[in-house]
């Protein structure tokens, strides 16, 4: 039910993103549990809360797709340490792009 809930809402912004193929729809849950797994994992402390930029750079908007994402975070960029699978899961990236993607669409304030 709640799943339907969050699909109505962003559907406009969303819709595009699954034209090109890019991500299928993130519920809600899993975007709050991206906000929450992108400050347990760290990743708040140099990307800011909102992800758009601390002492990294802003995350948003993202112009990465996942598997170019994952890449990233695992490998580490410039001074970004990669991640390695104890410190955070696939699973927890996914929710973290899950909730970067969401801040990307225009309507993305939280
Ligand atoms: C120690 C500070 C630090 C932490 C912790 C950190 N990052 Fe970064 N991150 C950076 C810096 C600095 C860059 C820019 C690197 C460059 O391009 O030279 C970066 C770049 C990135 C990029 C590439 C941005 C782009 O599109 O070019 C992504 C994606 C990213 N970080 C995601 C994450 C995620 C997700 C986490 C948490 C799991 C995280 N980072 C944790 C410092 C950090």
């Amino acid at each position: 039910m709640r799943r339907v809930l969050a699909l109505s809402c962003g559907v406009p912004a969303l819709t595009l993103l699954i034209q090109m193929g890019a991500w299928p729809i993130a519920a809600q849950d899993d975007v709050d549990r991206g906000k929450r797994t992108f400050s347990e994992a760290g990743c708040v402390m140099c990307h800011g809360p909102s992800a758009r930029g601390g002492d990294g750079p802003s995350l948003v908007p993202m112009a990465r797709d996942f598997p170019d994402f994952i890449r990233v975070v695992r490998e580490g960029i410039g001074e970004m340490p990669g991640q390695a699978e104890e410190e955070v899961t696939d699973e927890q990236i996914e929710r973290v792009y899950e909730f970067i993607v969401r801040l990307s669409q225009p309507s993305g304030e939280r």
